[in-house]
C-alpha cells in the first residue's frame, strides 16, 4: 500500500486524551528502511563506554542502525570512530567485537590501517600500476561525522547536522549521572557482555523498558520464584524486592525532548538495593538528592538505541535493528571501579538472575515480543491501544519531584504503582514522528 505520512501512524491528540500507535510501525519493512535513514542515520546514537577502550589501540565494533562502526583509541590515547568498512571493496576491517590491535589488516586483500584509522599499507602497491588519480585519493577509514562523550558514555552521529551532545541529552544527563556517579572512582562495564537476537521490532525492547504494566503477568513465573526464595527455598541470596510490597509505592514517568524518556518508581525495601551499602559515601560526594534517586528503580531510554536501566542492578542495553522483525540486544552490567570482589560477584549474580537469555526475565520478554510480531500479521486491525495508562495523571512540564531534582520534562506523570503508566512510550513516538516527517519532507532533522 506504500508508506503514508509519518503522522498518520501515531494518533497523538493530547487534548482529547488519545495516544495510539499503528501496528505497521512495528512490521512494515518500508517504514523500517525509512527509520534507518531518517532516525538512526540522522541523530546521535550510543556507541560504547570509554572503559571498554581504556588502553591505547583498544577497539570495539558496533553499529549505528545498520552501519558498522569501529570505535578505537589510537596509540596516543585519542578516541576515534570510523565506518568499519574497507576503502578497497568495503569489507569490515575489524571483524571482532572487541580487542587491542596496533594495525587492522583487512582479510580480503590485506589493506592495513592503524588505530587512528590511517591507511598504512596497500598490498603490492609498487607493482600495481595504479594511476595518479588513485594515488591522489585518501585511503584512510572514514570517520563518522560526530563523536562526543558524556560521563564516560560515547555517542556518535553519521550526520553532522545534530545539536551538541549535551544539549541533545538534556535532562537525560541526570539519569546518566545516577548510573555513572555510583562509584567513587567512576563506573566501568564489567568485562563480558550478553548479546542475543529476538524476533521482534527494535521498538519492542525500547518500549518494554518503559512498560511496568507487563511485569506481573509476563514475569509471573519469576515472581513466583522470588516468593519461594523469600520463604527460604532456592537461591535465597538473590536480593530481589518483595513484589507485593513493591506494589505499594509511587510510580512516575517523564517525557523529555528528543525522544528520551524515563519511568521510575520508589522502593519499599531500599536496603535490598545494590547501591544501599555505599549510600553514605555517595551522599557525601553527589549530595542527598541524587543519592536518593539512585535508590529509586529507574528505566530511562536514550532515543533511539540505549536503555539505561537500574531495576535490579545498573545496566546498559543497546538495541541494534537488523530487520523489521529481528533485533539484536547487547546487554552490559556496570559497577564501581575498584569494587570489592564479593560485591562484584553479587552484582554479577543479580545481573544473570534477572536479565539476559539465561536469566528469569528476558526469556519472558523476548517470547512476548515474538508473540506481538506474529500478532501484527493480523489484518483488519490498525491502531494499538497500549499507550493510554496514566494519561489521566499527566501534567505538562515538571511535577513536584522533577522540580526538586531540577528537571524540566515536557510532561510528568505520577501515581500509585499499579497505575503502571504507559506514558513513557510517548516521547519516543513523538520524536519518531518528528524525525520521520522531516526526512520524508526532505527537511533537516534539526532545523
Ligand atoms: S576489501 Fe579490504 S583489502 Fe580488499
Ligand atoms: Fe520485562
Amino acid at each position: 500500500m506504500g508508506v503514508l505520512s509519518a503522522r498518520s501512524y501515531v494518533d497523538d491528540r493530547p487534548a482529547d486524551g488519545v495516544f495510539r500507535v499503528h501496528r505497521d510501525v512495528y512490521s512494515d519493512p518500508e517504514l523500517f528502511e525509512l527509520e534507518m535513514k531518517y532516525i538512526f542515520e540522522r541523530t546521535w546514537n550510543f556507541l560504547t563506554v570509554e572503559t571498554q577502550i581504556a588502553k591505547p589501540n583498544d577497539y570495539i565494533t558496533t553499529f549505528i542502525g545498520r552501519t558498522p562502526v569501529v570505535v578505537m583509541r589510537d596509540a596516543k590515547g585519542n578516541i576515534g570512530a570510523f565506518l568499519n568498512s574497507c576503502r578497497h571493496k568495503g569489507a569490515t576491517v575489524c571483524r571482532f567485537e572487541k580487542g587491542n590491535a596496533k594495525f587492522h589488516v583487512c582479510l580480503y586483500h590485506g589493506w592495513a590501517y592503524d588505530a587512528s584509522g590511517k591507511n598504512v599499507s596497500i598490498k603490492q602497491r609498487e607493482s600495481a600500476d595504479y594511476p595518479a588519480a588513485f594515488d591522489a585519493e585518501n585511503h584512510d577509514l572514514i570517520p563518522i561525522a560526530k563523536l562526543a562523550s558524556y560521563k564516560g558514555l560515547i555517542f556518535g552521529s553519521l550526520s553532522p547536522d545534530v545539536p551538541p551532545l549535551e544539549e541533545h541529552l538534556g535532562d537525560l544527563k541526570f539519569f546518566i549521572d545516577l548510573h555513572m556517579e555510583q562509584g567513587a572512582q567512576g563506573m566501568e562495564i564489567i568485562p563480558g557482555r550478553v548479546a542475543y537476537t529476538y524476533r521482534g521490532n527494535w521498538k519492542m525492547q525500547l518500549e518494554n523498558g518503559q512498560d511496568p504494566y507487563h511485569v506481573d503477568t509476563a514475569h509471573g513465573s519469576f515472581m513466583a520464584i522470588a516468593e519461594r526464595r523469600r520463604k527460604g527455598q532456592g537461591n535465597t541470596a538473590a536480593q530481589e524486592q518483595d513484589w507485593q510490597k513493591r506494589n505499594n509505592v509511587q510510580i512516575g514517568a517523564y517525557e523529555f525532548p528528543h525522544g528520551h524518556t524515563s519511568v521510575w518508581h520508589d522502593v519499599a525495601e531500599p536496603e535490598r538495593r545494590a547501591v544501599y551499602a555505599s549510600l553514605d559515601e555517595i551522599k557525601s560526594r553527589v549530595g542527598p538528592l541524587k543519592a536518593e534517586w539512585m535508590v529509586r528503580m529507574r528505566n530511562a531510554v536514550f532515543f533511539p538505541n540505549l536503555q539505561i536501566a537500574d531495576q535490579i542492578v545498573p545496566i546498559l542495553r543497546t538495541f541494534r535493528p537488523i530487520s523489521v522483525g529481528v533485533t539484536e540486544l547487547r546487554s552490559n552490567v556496570i559497577g564501581p571501579i575498584g569494587e570489592a570482589p564479593e560485591k562484584r560477584a553479587a552484582r554479577l549474580r543479580q545481573f544473570e538472575d534477572f536479565v539476559n537469555p539465561g536469566g528469569y526475565a528476558t526469556p519472558d520478554d523476548i517470547t512476548v515480543f515474538a508473540d506481538c510480531q506474529v500478532g501484527f500479521g493480523a489484518t483488519g486491525v490498525d491502531f494499538l491501544q497500549g499507550y493510554s495508562r496514566g494519561i489521566g495523571a499527566s501534567q505538562q512540564g515538571a511535577n513536584e519531584e522533577a522540580i526538586e531534582a531540577g528537571l524540566h520534562p515536557v510532561s510528568s506523570v505520577k501515581g500509585h504503582r499499579t497505575q503502571n503508566t504507559e506514558t513513557g512510550t510517548h516521547a519516543p513516538f513523538r520524536e519518531w514522528v518528528r524525525l520521520m516527517e522531516a526526512g520524508m519532507a526532505g527537511r533537516k532533522a534539526y532545523p
